[in-house]
């Protein structure tokens, strides 16, 4: 690749050697996301399509999105395809995400062969250009057949499948995958699928949203146990029947947001901590000391189900390394809780409101506070004995028809690897920093008007060409040592 349209950018004090060796550099993508070819070779439906399909997402879906169930391998000679960019960009590493629909169309039983190949092939493509492959199993979509037989993450039932469908993951790719995340943003899913309901599977009540089933008051809690318990029985699986041979790790992602106070009110500053609290300890406080925090214990009451004493020791400890994904600040508001826990939903219990914040409202690019990861960073090492930690999604959006001169992902890219660098020569244990996304896809809340990628993907192109944005071009420069540094 050539510098081009760069010139020289000067300053930046750091390069990728000032990281430590073996930490590893990637980009990240999901299945429903990238994959396309939702109703090919056998695959079914997930719950994300569903919500798609009824329009949820300003009428756009996955069906085709950017088509990298055709394009992840070169059958062009001039028309580069995936992983060959990702190769000549410089990546260390690539996290996609398997679609669980597309591997075993019934939920359970029966291995599709074309999901199987499918993926087989993007693993061994990845493995030949000396990508890492890191996957996840599960990324907001769950196989709608589930959903329907028996409310997916709300039943118990969930457990039993979802470790089956590990199981064969670990089975046919074990040999190659050696970073394992059962469950993408686990705390995102659980209160935005199952409290506000405006995510799949779009479950809530009201007055907290505006759903046709659901209760907002109890569901998130019972999605998010499920999720602990079917996450720790796929982890002593593996422990027990893969890692000897395998040698692999197993973690699970959350999403941690900024939270700031709205206002200097001592109120609104002891809701902001509670918020942070509650974000990261509701799944980390179970998986490091096999209880839910006493916090939410103290404000949901018996709507939080109990781990039984069988079922804590499956969870404690239940974690190789925590994935963590970060965007960007949320104001924190303080709400009284004067409504009884059986009216409350998850927001009301811990007393807090979530707002936009203005920077947020006012530009379409999200503004760059790098320094709230280097807090959360380092509130995990603090109050969680320091887990290693892989960042599996952070970047920034753009509109999706604006230029291929991303400046403004390129400042954001460069802030947020400079601090996470500060917070790894603080002590923090983090081992990997993935951007999202490698490729313009279609995104959860915007479709195809706003975009991540490092290469840009003209939907209206009937071959969907990938074309390098400038933020490649600094990333692959980066990566590749060639000293390109910034004057922002
Ligand atoms: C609730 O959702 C329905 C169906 O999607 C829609 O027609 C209605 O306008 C929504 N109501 C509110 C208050 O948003
Ligand atoms: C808003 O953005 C500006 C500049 O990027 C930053 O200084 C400020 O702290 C941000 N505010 C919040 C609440 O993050
Ligand atoms: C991009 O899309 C936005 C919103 O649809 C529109 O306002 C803007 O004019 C478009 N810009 C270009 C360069 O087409
Ligand atoms: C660096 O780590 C120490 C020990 O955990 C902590 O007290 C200090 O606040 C950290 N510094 C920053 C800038 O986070």
């Amino acid at each position: 690749m050539s510098l081009g349209l760069v010139g020289v950018v000067v300053c930046g004090n750091f390069s990728r050697d000032d990281f430590p060796s073996g930490f590893s550099f990637g980009a990240s993508s999901s299945a429903y996301q990238t994959e396309g070819a939702a109703n090919e070779d056998g695959r079914t439906p997930s719950i994300w399509d569903t919500f798609t399909h009824a329009g949820y997402v300003k009428g756009a879906t996955g069906d085709r999105a950017s088509d990298g169930y055709h394009k992840y391998k070169l059958r062009i000679v001039d028309l580069q395809e995936d992983v060959q960019l990702m190769a000549e960009t410089g990546l260390d590493a690539y996290r996609f995400t398997i679609s669980w629909s597309r591997l075993i169309p019934n939920g359970r039983g029966p291995i599709n062969p074309k999901g199987l190949q499918y993926y087989n092939n993007l693993i061994n493509e990845l493995i030949s250009h000396g990508i890492q492959p890191h996957v996840a199993l599960h990324h907001f979509d769950l196989p709608e057949i589930l959903e329907d037989e028996y409310g997916g993450w709300v039943s118990r039932k969930i457990i039993k499948d979802f470790t089956e469908y590990a199981n064969v993951c670990f089975r046919e790719f074990g040999d190659r995958v050696k970073h394992w995340t059962t469950i993408s943003e686990a705390n995102a899913f659980s209160l935005s699928g199952y409290d506000w309901g405006v995510t799949p599977p779009r479950r809530c009540s009201y007055p907290y949203g505006n759903c046709s089933r659901g209760d907002s008051t109890t569901e998130a809690y019972i999605a998010a146990h499920h999720i602990l318990l079917s996450h720790a029985s796929a982890y002593r699986l593996y422990e027990k029947n893969y890692k000897d041979k395998q040698h692999g790790f197993v973690g699970i992602t959350i999403i941690a947001h900024a939270f700031v106070p709205l206002t200097d009110s001592k109120e609104d500053e002891i809701a902001t901590k509670r918020a942070n609290e509650f974000f990261i300890g509701w799944f980390l406080h179970p998986l490091t000391f096999g209880d839910y925090l006493p916090l939410m214990k103290k404000s949901a009451g018996s709507k939080i189900p109990a781990f039984t004493v069988q079922e804590s020791e499956s969870v404690t400890g239940s974690l190789n390394f925590l994935g963590l994904n970060y965007y960007f600040a949320v104001n924190i508001k303080h709400i009284p809780r004067t409504l009884p826990p059986e009216k409350r939903d998850v927001k009301a219990d811990i007393g807090i409101q979530l707002l936009a914040t203005k920077n947020i409202t006012s530009q379409f690019e999200y503004p760059i506070t790098p320094w709230y990861l280097a807090e959360i960073l380092e509130y995990v090492k603090q109050h969680y004995y320091n887990p290693l930690i892989y960042i599996y999604e952070n970047g920034q959006k753009t509109r999706h028809n604006s230029t291929l001169e991303d400046w403004p992902r390129i400042e954001y890219l460069h802030a947020h690897i400079g601090t996470i660098l500060d917070s790894i020569r603080n002590g923090s244990n983090v081992k990997g920093y993935f951007t999202w996304s490698f490729l313009d896809c279609f995104e959860l809340i915007d479709g195809y008007e706003s975009s991540y990628g490092l290469y840009y993907v003209d939907f209206d192109d009937p071959e969907l060409r990938r074309q390098p944005k400038l933020s490649a071009y600094w990333y692959s420069h980066f990566l590749k040592r060639k000293g390109i540094t910034m004057d922002i």
